[in-house]
């Protein structure tokens, strides 16, 4: 059972902005090894560096486009030739596309169901039978309070996030016993790049957190929590806990309109 970073080897996905980016440098703060994981190269390298430099902590970075399955079978695959052991997994990358279903391309459809659900899927199947060989290790699954509600014009990503959600919750249950902790962050606004990514106006973001806040909660609840998964911040808990007292189309009608897209004037 991983009872604090020191020395741990974390592989963190996402690790080039926002959440995950805030996870890697808490947890090379801890004493963690790092194994970094996105797209791009650049910014993986410049954090890799500034990383080894702050906290003399080793790390690795494997560039790549997850959201093709081929990729998280390549980056298991890489770290088994360097013999890196991964003690923690942490799936932070996922992105949103803002906008009524029916509008979205299904390239960009895709590309939600593939990042939130396949690549994170896929990485804890390949990592978490090592860690529970060894009796040691653990998995934090970044989810969403979008995971407890349904949410027009964002249909496709609250659903990604239900997945998450539950998934991460029953492997907890599955875990339990075993020494290897599965655990699942709902965070609900962060002031990151994701509303840029997706398109979502700002004025729509109340409550929010940043991301250094949400990465610091999230670690700790892993380490000193026995639930299964914890929501962030009071506003946040509140809201999801009120809405399991409402009937859910009250819910849908409340989502509909804070996300709702105005209608365009003009041509
Ligand atoms: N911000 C919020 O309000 C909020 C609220 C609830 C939950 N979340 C969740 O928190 C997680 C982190 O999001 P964030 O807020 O930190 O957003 P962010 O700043 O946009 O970070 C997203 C990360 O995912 C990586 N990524 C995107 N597409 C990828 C791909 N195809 N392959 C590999 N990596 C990819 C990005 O790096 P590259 O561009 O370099 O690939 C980046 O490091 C997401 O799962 C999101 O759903 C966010």
């Amino acid at each position: 059972m991983i009872r604090s970073f020191k020395g741990v080897t974390a592989l963190v996905t996402g690790a080039s902005s926002g959440i995950g980016k805030a996870m890697v440098r808490e947890l090379a703060g801890q004493g963690a090894h790092l194994i970094l994981a996105s797209r791009s190269v650049q910014r993986l390298e410049q954090e890799a560096e500034d990383l080894k430099i702050r906290f003399g902590v080793s790390v690795h970075i494997f560039p790549a486009d997850l959201s093709r399955p081929e990729k998280c079978r390549e980056l298991f695959e890489w770290t088994l030739k360097r013999s890196l052991v991964v003690d923690f997994l942490v799936n932070s990358a996922g992105l949103a596309h803002y906008g009524p279903f029916s509008d979205t391309s299904l390239e960009d459809t895709s590309e939600m169901l593939d990042l939130n659900i396949q690549a994170l899927t896929h990485l804890t199947r390949l990592f978490l039978p090592g860690m529970l060989e060894r009796k040691t290790g653990g998995v934090l699954n970044v989810a969403s309070t979008a995971g407890f509600q349904p949410i027009p014009c964002l249909s496709v990503y609250a659903a990604t996030k239900a997945f998450v959600l539950n998934f991460s919750e029953a492997l907890w249950a599955e875990c339990k016993g075993q020494d290897v902790r599965i655990f699942c962050l709902c965070p609900g606004n962060t002031r990151t790049r994701f509303h840029q990514t997706a398109k979502i106006d700002r004025q729509r973001m109340f409550f929010s957190a940043s991301a250094a806040d949400v990465a610091r909660f999230g670690l700790r609840k892993f380490l000193r929590s026995n639930r299964p998964s914890a929501i962030y911040g009071f506003w946040n808990k509140l809201m999801i806990y009120a809405e399991r007292w409402v009937p859910r189309r009250l819910t849908v009608f409340f989502t509909r309109l804070i996300y709702r897209r105005e209608k365009r004037t003009g041509t």
